[in-house]
């Protein structure tokens, strides 16, 4: 599969390596363009771009960015497209935004507001890029660290579902991107390793603050 990845940080070069590892193209990009990401051919495996080049290349597109510039993804390239949204709010590094602050809406549903032809699926948002890269498990595995995701397109999750298989997770679908916030910063599953078990009565028992 071809994967074009918007951001090359953190997010960005972890799901770039593990995809190219398992297999896919990958070509990663930032705001400042590709000269910028030199040395990450060889450190990752990926090809490097422009975001318009990322964009159409992927098949899929990983959105990796901070949440902070999410409105300069660009539009029209990513209609009709499976995007994957990694991304969290931190209001000290992003500002505030008060829908956010609110919890009238996720982060993901701001994208899919600015993506709106797009099929948006939340992904690999609730654990560091460290654990990532280090704590997956063949399939079967007891302890087996299981990751959630949300999103309205049955096939947008069976490709998230399909890469972090292969990266060594279990998955637990918590259901339309409207019940993403259940897995958001500050969530008891956020960020904490738990088995697919463990992951689906959290999530459940998980209440979503107010005001
Ligand atoms: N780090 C983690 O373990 C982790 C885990 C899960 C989710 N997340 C979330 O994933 C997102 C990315 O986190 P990160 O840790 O990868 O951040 P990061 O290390 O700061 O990397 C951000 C990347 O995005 C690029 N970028 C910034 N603005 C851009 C724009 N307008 N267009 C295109 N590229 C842009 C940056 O490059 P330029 O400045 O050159 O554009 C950089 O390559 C955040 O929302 C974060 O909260 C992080």
């Amino acid at each position: 599969m071809k994967i074009g990845i918007i951001g090359a940080g953190f997010v960005g070069r972890a799901i770039g390596k593990l995809a190219t590892r398992a297999g896919h193209e990958v070509m990663l990009s930032n705001s400042r363009g590709a000269h910028t990401l030199f040395s990450l051919p060889h450190a990752t495996g990926c090809m490097v771009g422009t975001v318009a080049e990322a964009a159409s290349f992927g098949e899929i597109v990983i959105v990796a960015i901070p949440m902070a510039a999410y409105r300069s993804i660009p539009v029209s390239p990513l209609a009709g497209k499976i995007v994957i949204d990694t991304n969290n709010y931190y209001p000290e590094r992003d500002g505030h935004i008060t829908e956010l602050d609110k919890h009238e809406t996720s982060t993901s549903e701001l994208l899919a507001r600015h993506l709106p032809d797009s099929c948006i699926t939340k992904a690999f948002n609730a654990i560091p890029m460290n654990d990532l890269e280090t704590d997956g498990l063949p399939e079967g595995s007891a302890e087996r660290r299981a990751l959630p995701i949300a999103g309205d397109d049955a096939e947008g999750k069976a490709i998230a579902t399909q890469l972090l298989n292969a990266f060594g997770f279990d998955v637990v679908d918590a259901g339309p991107l409207a019940e993403g916030w259940r897995f958001e910063r500050g969530t008891p599953a956020y960020c904490v390793p738990l088995n697919k078990a463990k992951l689906l009565s959290t999530l459940a028992a998980t209440r979503r603050e107010i005001g």
